[in-house]
């Protein structure tokens, strides 16, 4: 291996790490929404034709894919660890779904009254940290799904968990 090769493949594996470390810093390492959950999540967003959904750290694009799928809907996924998001870029392209975009971009800078649904697979201490911005911009109708994790001191409009064994995914109306 030339030392050129082994410079770029260092400086590859740095990105891949750093930014999976910077993210789970910042609000959740990546782990993927249960494939089986997804609709379940997305049936609790009471998604309606025309409507615009954020996934806040968006992984592998599981999500904003399987929303972009519904008629009249647009999605837009952020995400700060390189590796989900080249792999949600893939699956976008691939799946050739133009009402979808993944932004490389921290989510706690995104402006949140442009959303009518936002769903978000973070940790507790993400959810608290979350609380303040999704209070102040949210705007009037829209609704919060938040998988596996509530948000502290509020009430959720619904919880959904349907088995003992399954992962409660809550629903917050604004
Ligand atoms: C638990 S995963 C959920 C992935 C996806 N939403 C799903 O349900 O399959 C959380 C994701 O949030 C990303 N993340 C963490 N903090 C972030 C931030 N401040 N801005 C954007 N993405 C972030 C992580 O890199 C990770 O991919």
């Amino acid at each position: 291996m030339t030392p050129a090769l082994s410079l770029v493949i260092l400086i590859v594996l740095l990105a891949a790490f750093g930014t999976a470390l910077v993210g789970s810093l910042r609000a959740a390492p990546w782990l993927p929404t249960r494939t089986k959950d997804v609709e379940r999540l997305l049936s609790m967003a009471e998604l309606r034709e025309g409507e615009m959904l954020f996934d806040l750290g968006s992984g592998d694009g599981r999500l904003i894919a399987a929303a972009a799928r519904k008629p009249g809907i647009s999605a837009i996924g952020y995400e700060i660890s390189l590796v989900p998001w080249i792999w949600s870029q893939l699956r976008l392209r691939g799946s050739r779904l133009s009402n979808a975009r993944v932004r490389y971009q921290d989510f706690f800078r995104a402006d949140f009254s442009q959303a009518d649904v936002i769903v978000c697979f973070l940790t507790p201490w993400a959810m608290k940290k979350l609380k303040p911005k999704i209070l102040r911009e949210m705007k009037p109708g829209s609704r919060l799904v938040s998988y596996t994790f509530s948000l502290p001191e509020i009430k959720a409009t619904r919880i959904d968990r349907p088995h003992s064994d399954d992962i409660p995914i809550f629903l917050y109306r604004r």
